[in-house]
């Protein structure tokens, strides 16, 4: 009889931050889907009813989810998402976190201004950081943080100054908190790296910048498209498993095979 047991993500519970679109919404609903209780997060007031409709969709799955609006760049609002997570975790803790919000707006260095320097760094570093601060206690054994990085980390793109710092901040976090939250607490921490997927983030980005990256699609190993959000969430939701357990500190290719 075929044994899927380490793939099981049933009975644990999730937060996946910026949620409401994109590819945090396909983890969300595939985590609901494997079995999870979920924490759909959400930021604008735009975002409220896709985030409720989301969380419906993912109940039918027979498990539970929230739709919870909280500003991750806003350390006082982090506790808002472990307090609904473990309003509805069945083990009183909070087994998985995923670090997927996150700001891109392109800017090459001569057009950096410290807002935009401030505004990424709140939401795409430090809310991280603080949400994972405040998840530590709920956080068991066998508990996972993944976070959505980006092949920009590592790929040097131009206009990318500070949304590729954030980045490469992320991958810092992983590496560092996979030994602070390792052998003492039992946690994985990782992150899968996509290049370009089709969603608001693409779509909102100039066109010259898409124009730019046509060439770099067009060479991805795996196929010459851009990628969908439901390319990367499986791989999230691997590393949320049992079976993901001796991966920590790392980051997992989510951009076939563009960039390593
Ligand atoms: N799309 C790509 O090509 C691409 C490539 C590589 C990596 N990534 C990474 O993948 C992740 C998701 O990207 P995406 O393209 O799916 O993003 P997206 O479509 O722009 O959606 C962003 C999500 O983040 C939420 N968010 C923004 N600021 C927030 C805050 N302060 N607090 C809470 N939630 C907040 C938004 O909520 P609202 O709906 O309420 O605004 C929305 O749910 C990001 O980490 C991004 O860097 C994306």
């Amino acid at each position: 009889m075929p044994d899927f047991k380490g793939l099981e993500l049933t009975g644990k519970t999730a937060i996946v931050t910026g949620a409401s679109r994109g590819i945090g919404a396909e983890i969300a609903r595939l985590l609901g889907k494997r079995g999870a209780n979920v924490v759909v997060n959400y930021v604008s007031a735009g975002s409220q009813q896709r985030s409720e409709d989301l969380s419906k969709t993912i109940r039918e799955y027979g498990v539970k989810a929230v739709a919870v609006q909280a500003d991750i760049s806003k350390v006082a609002e982090c506790p808002k998402l472990i307090e609904a997570a473990l309003g509805i975790s069945e083990t009183g803790k909070v087994e998985i976190l995923i670090h997927n919000a996150a700001l891109g707006v392109d800017a090459n260095l001569v057009e950096v201004t410290e807002e935009l320097f401030a505004t990424h760094f709140d939401t795409n570093v430090k809310g991280p950081i603080f949400l994972t601060k405040a998840a530590e206690p709920h956080l068991p054994q066998g508990g996972r943080v993944v976070f959505v990085s980006s092949a920009a980390a590592r790929l040097g793109v131009a206009g990318q100054t500070v949304y590729a710092a954030t980045k490469a901040a992320n991958e810092a976090l992983a590496r560092v908190w996979a030994v602070e939250l390792g052998q003492s607490h039992g946690i994985t921490v990782n992150c899968v790296n996509p290049g370009p997927v089709a969603t608001d983030q693409w779509n909102e980005s100039d066109e010259q910048f898409r124009n730019d990256m046509k060439p770099l699609i067009d060479s991805t190993p795996a196929a010459a498209r851009i990628a969908e959000p439901n390319d990367i969430a499986p791989l999230v939701a691997f590393l949320c498993t049992e079976d993901a357990r001796w991966s920590s500190g790392g980051v997992l290719c989510a951009n076939g095979g563009l960039y390593n």
